[in-house]
């Protein structure tokens, strides 16, 4: 945190371990808590929300910015996945946010390193089938963030179920001592889930978009009212390739906690869709819970 010019900056940025660590380690002296929000950047309303998650449940709330290479494939966007630091901290400071920790790549994977966190189970299918580096790439990465920084709690979207649920399995099988948050989807108006990757839609695409999760609140409706899952599911992918997505890499319709396929509505499930919208991969999910209603989303 040195070197930082008279008019100090907020939230302060700090791109090494080391740095990060001295920074944690002064809160903790004072006997203040600590949240962790980690992101790739390009920050939005969902991100932000997290951070108020963070701050509702801690003194003191420090965001990652690191758009971590393993994670993507080698024909994905990792070139093109859009950035803007100075941009980010701007939000990151009118949402109160205590500390930016921004390392670059060779400071998370120097020279040499050579370990991986590999999570089975709950990583097969879906994202897991269609990105088959991802959760591996995210696992490693998540890991060394908490490891780096050790927060009392760290918050992650709902938005990315899959993760959600890959990220709470390792924690819990590796005793790492953090607390798991989860916070609902943040959408826009018409219901499209803020993504950092909405900024490849076209205008032309951006008003199709709203399809995606439409077509999820209707199927999940039919679900609870007993429709079969083959036919549902059958229904909503023609939907959604008739809304103007080019591809559909699932729909699938999961237990909410094992993400195990489910043959009806029993249970607390989750209806889960991955498609292709011009040059963007959308992702989308939706609760549904018997005995509530569809716009318990989140729940
Ligand atoms: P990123 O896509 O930047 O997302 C960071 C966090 O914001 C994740 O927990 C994600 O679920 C959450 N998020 C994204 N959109 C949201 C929305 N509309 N509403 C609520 N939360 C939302 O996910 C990653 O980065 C990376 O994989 C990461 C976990 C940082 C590891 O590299």
């Amino acid at each position: 945190m040195s070197g930082m010019s008279a008019v100090a900056e907020q939230p302060a940025v700090v791109r090494t371990v080391e740095g990060v660590r001295a920074a944690v380690a002064a809160w903790r002296r004072a006997g203040e808590t600590v949240a962790l929000i980690p992101t790739m950047g390009y920050l939005h309303d969902g991100h932000l929300a997290l951070v108020d998650r963070g701050r509702a449940l801690c003194r003191r709330t420090m965001a990652s910015l690191f758009v971590n290479p393993i994670q993507f494939g080698p024909t994905e966007d990792l070139e093109r996945y859009p950035r803007d630091e100075a941009g980010d901290r701007a939000k990151l400071r009118a949402a109160g946010c205590d500390l930016l920790y921004a390392p670059a790549a060779d400071e998370m994977y120097p020279p040499g390193f050579a370990t991986a966190v590999a999570v089975t189970g709950v990583t097969e299918g879906l994202c897991g089938a269609a990105r088959p580096r991802m959760f591996g790439g995210v696992a490693t990465v998540v890991t060394k963030l908490l490891l780096q920084t050790l927060p009392d709690v760290a918050v992650f979207g709902e938005k990315d179920y899959q993760q959600l649920l890959v990220i709470r399995r390792f924690v819990r099988d590796l005793d790492i001592p953090v607390r798991i948050e989860a916070a609902a989807t943040v959408r826009d108006a018409d219901g499209l889930a803020l993504s950092s990757r909405n900024s490849y839609l076209t205008a032309g695409e951006r008003a199709r978009a709203p399809a995606l999760f439409q077509t999820l609140g209707w199927a999940a409706g039919r679900l609870l009212d007993g429709a079969g899952v083959g036919p549902v599911l059958a229904e909503a992918g023609a939907r959604i390739l008739a809304a103007g997505f080019s591809r559909l890499d699932y729909l699938e319709f999961r237990d909410a906690e094992t993400l195990a396929p489910l043959d009806r509505a029993c249970r607390p499930g989750r209806l889960l869709v991955a498609a292709w919208l011009g040059r963007a991969r959308l992702i989308d999910n939706i609760s549904v819970i018997p005995g509530t209603s569809v716009v318990a989303e989140g729940a």
